[in-house]
């Protein structure tokens, strides 16, 4: 049974809500699919959340794991297999569950990267918060985002930065996780092959983190999109999108 309000209001974040890097899981929050405060959510309301956009049971299950995995910032002593991880052993609720707070999503040596769509480098600003600068570069891009136009973009986004930043910590790790973020959301935003994302579901998602169910977008609902589409999607991107 979904565990997302039937009411899909939606409510902006307010100062004191917690929120992170990516505009997808913002999204839920502010839709109140994901508590909206940011904090103390469990992997089943994540799970349910993810689910109720369209998005396969195992690419959902895949996240969720990875996210909860508890964090390390020691790539080369830490625990194996905490890359990735986003929690600390302490993030549980009263129950015990453990638990994600949406402002640990972005924590360094773990998920977030540079080169990012709408987000500065960590080196050169904010990584968590909404860039308008690069929000509005980005919506300029095209007027309809297959995944030529998504993969090409990230590779003008990898030149800006190659540019810019002298510290630039950009490899293939990144570079596969940053066309994984495009490939779900080609998956689950697009209008289908050769039409690619409306730039008005990416302006409702991007720049006012809300689903873009009042352009007209519904989640998909007999297929959902599962781990080898999702994985084609990241070749396709990751040829346009190739800086190495
Ligand atoms: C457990 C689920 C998820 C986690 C933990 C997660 C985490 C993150 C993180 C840490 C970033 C920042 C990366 C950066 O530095 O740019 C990010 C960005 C992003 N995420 Fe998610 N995400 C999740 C689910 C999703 C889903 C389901 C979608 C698509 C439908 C999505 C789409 C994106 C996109 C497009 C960006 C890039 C934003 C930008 O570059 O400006 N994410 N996500």
């Amino acid at each position: 049974m979904s565990q997302h309000p039937k009411d899909d209001s939606y409510q902006p974040a307010t100062p004191s809500d917690a929120r992170s890097p990516c505009p997808v899981l913002n999204s839920l929050a502010n839709h109140g699919r994901l508590p909206h405060d940011g904090r103390n959510i469990t992997a089943p309301q994540l799970r349910s959340a993810l689910g109720s956009i369209g998005l396969g049971a195992d690419v959902s299950a895949l996240l969720v794991w990875r996210a909860f995995t508890i964090h390390s910032d020691d790539s080369e002593f830490g625990p194996h297999g905490s890359i990735g991880g986003l929690r600390d052993a302490s993030d549980v609720n009263a129950a015990g569950e453990p638990v994600l707070h949406l402002d640990k999503v972005g924590r360094p040596h773990a998920i977030e990267h540079d080169v990012s769509v709408t987000r500065q480098d960590r080196a050169l600003g904010n990584p968590i918060a909404l860039d308008t600068a690069l929000y509005e570069q980005f919506i300029g891009f095209a007027r309809q985002f297959g995944v030529k136009e998504l993969g090409s973009y990230r590779k003008v986004r990898y030149a800006e930065s190659q540019k810019a930043n002298p510290v630039l910590k950009f490899g293939r790790r990144e570079h596969y996780i940053a066309c994984g973020e495009l490939a779900v959301l080609w998956s689950l935003f697009s209008e289908g092959k050769g039409k690619g994302i409306p730039k008005k579901y990416l302006e409702a998602l991007f720049g006012e983190e809300r689903l873009p169910l009042e352009e007209g977008w519904r989640p998909r609902k007999w297929v959902k999109a599962y781990l080898p589409e999702a994985g084609a999607l990241i070749l396709a991107i990751s040829r346009y999108a190739w800086p190495f």
